[in-house]
């Protein structure tokens, strides 16, 4: 069994918080027109596909999804990669600065589900998405693991 399926297999828990967190905050959200969207440790692309993107605006210009499983971000980009729409690329949030560099000022909002309690290097990760990343009065919404 790969990565991707066991994950699959066990990601039930953090699929359940992610529609209960969504849920409350969605509206309390002030979306922006013709955003641009990170989601952060997106897995297999589940919680991107079937949780977020219902929810994002229409106007909606550009989701991306990273992770920094090769096999994950594989399996996402197969089943649920929309050209020009949701995009997956394999990244570590800690040590893949590129990516942040390459993105500066472009996303309006950033999703982190169920990851960064597995990340020891948290203070790193942090300073890559906010001081490169998020806009001016973006917005950067964080589920730890916690809710029963
Ligand atoms: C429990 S899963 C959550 C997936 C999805 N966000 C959800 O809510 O279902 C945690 C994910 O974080 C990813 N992850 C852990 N450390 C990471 C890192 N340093 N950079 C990027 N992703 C990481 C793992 O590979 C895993 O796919």
């Amino acid at each position: 069994m790969d990565k991707a399926e066991t994950f699959i297999k066990h990601n039930s828990p953090a699929e359940r918080e992610a529609k209960y967190a969504i849920d409350k905050l969605a509206q309390l959200i002030p979306w922006k027109d013709n955003c641009n969207i990170l989601d952060i440790g997106c897995g297999t692309g589940n919680v991107t596909h079937y949780i977020l993107l219902p929810v994002f605006p229409k106007s909606t210009k550009n989701v991306i999804g990273v992770d920094n499983n090769k096999s994950t971000i594989e399996y996402a980009n197969k089943n649920y990669g929309l050209e020009n729409k949701l995009t997956f690329q394999q990244v570590d949030v800690v040590s893949d600065s590129t990516f942040f560099e390459n993105y500066e000022k472009t996303f309006d909002h950033i999703f982190s589900f169920s990851c960064l309690h597995f990340v020891r290097e948290q203070e790193t990760a942090l300073n890559n998405q906010h001081l490169q990343n998020i806009e001016t009065r973006g917005r950067f919404q964080l589920l730890l693991r916690g809710i029963q």
